[in-house]
């Protein structure tokens, strides 16, 4: 994706002797040095991708792989992560005949310490750098507070919030290595606007919220950009399940849940994988130099709240 200014102000500047090789984009030393001078930052809007290493944990299906395939796209290296070898193995092969950029994946689950650690050390040694790290995971049970334990919490905060940081804690010395980097982790809406019934999801995702903006804070200087992206109504698995539960508590079809709300979002859709896979894309590209510490809502407007 090549978001070009206009044509004669970019065939002026295509001519001008002085924008960097964009071949070199890719090495970890021009990084840091674009970071450091945006003077220097090319004048067409280049997503930088190629080639740089990317890893993409909970990838297998619906929004993960969603952004696997935009980051294949713009021929990152990328690393697939999940528990199905089966669905692995598919998602890698569709992604190569879509892009034509075969990702390589590891199978592993994200509540395991090693297996989250060796995906990301993986990424690095077999890439040769790791640029961008989307940290995804599968969602916590539906339900209220009286039918959670201490097992449930427990098990919430392993599967939402534990796991990130440990891949966190894994790709940070890997991107301060290569001269900076990009971490962009999945939420929800409920950052924003609390959804009944899922009381897990409301909690921990909120958490994860405050730990982009601390972190983003504290890994600026190295040239590390971080971000939270909440999905509103993005058209996967997930989704059906919800629905499903949704339409059972109020006696209507599933069809009807869908079309009653598909016509809440002023887009009046709801959104694909791809559109969400564009917008992490963008948000872990060379193309953003400056958007950090942010909690970005891809929800078509469906949440009134700012
Ligand atoms: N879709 C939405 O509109 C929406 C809205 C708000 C929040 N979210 C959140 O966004 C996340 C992704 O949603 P989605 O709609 O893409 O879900 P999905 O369609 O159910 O896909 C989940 C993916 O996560 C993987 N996964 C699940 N548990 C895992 C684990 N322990 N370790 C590693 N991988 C695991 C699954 O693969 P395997 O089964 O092979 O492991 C699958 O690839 C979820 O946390 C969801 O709650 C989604």
């Amino acid at each position: 994706m090549k978001a070009l200014l206009p044509l004669v102000l970019a065939s002026n500047l295509c001519s001008c002797e002085t924008l960097p090789d964009r071949s070199a984009l890719s090495h970890g030393t021009l990084t840091s040095k674009l970071f450091a001078e945006p003077d220097a930052l090319p004048s067409q809007m280049e997503f930088g991708l190629a080639d740089k290493g990317v890893v993409v944990l909970a990838s297998s299906g619906g929004i993960g792989r969603g952004v696997a395939t935009e980051f294949a796209r713009e021929g990152a290296r990328v690393m697939l992560f999940s528990r199905s070898e089966e669905k692995l193995s598919e998602t890698a092969d569709a992604i190569a005949e879509e892009t034509g950029n075969r990702p390589l994946f590891t199978v592993g689950s994200i509540t395991n310490k090693d297996d989250v650690e060796s995906a990301i050390n993986r990424a690095a040694s077999e890439f040769g750098n790791l640029w961008a790290l989307f940290n995804n995971t599968g969602g916590p049970p539906a339900g209220t507070f009286e039918q959670f334990d201490d097992e449930a919490w427990q098990s919430a905060f392993e599967v939402t919030m534990l796991g990130y940081v440990r891949a966190i804690r894994a790709a940070l010395p890997h991107m301060k290595k290569g001269g900076g980097g990009r971490i962009v982790s999945n939420t929800s809406v409920s950052t924003k606007q609390a959804i009944d019934g899922l009381l897990l999801s409301n909690v921990f995702r909120s958490g994860l919220v405050g730990l982009g903006k601390s972190l983003a804070r504290e890994v600026g200087p190295d040239g590390i950009l971080v971000n939270t992206v909440g999905p509103g109504r993005i058209d996967t698995d997930r989704i059906e399940q919800l629905d499903t539960i949704w339409a059972g508590q109020k006696g209507i079809s599933i069809e009807q849940q869908r079309s009653e709300s598909q016509a809440s979002i002023p887009l009046q859709r709801y959104g694909t994988p791809s559109d969400f896979g564009r917008i992490v894309t963008f948000l872990s590209s060379e193309a953003n130099a400056y958007l950090t510490g942010q909690n970005v809502l891809i929800d078509g407007a469906m949440v009134e709240a700012y």
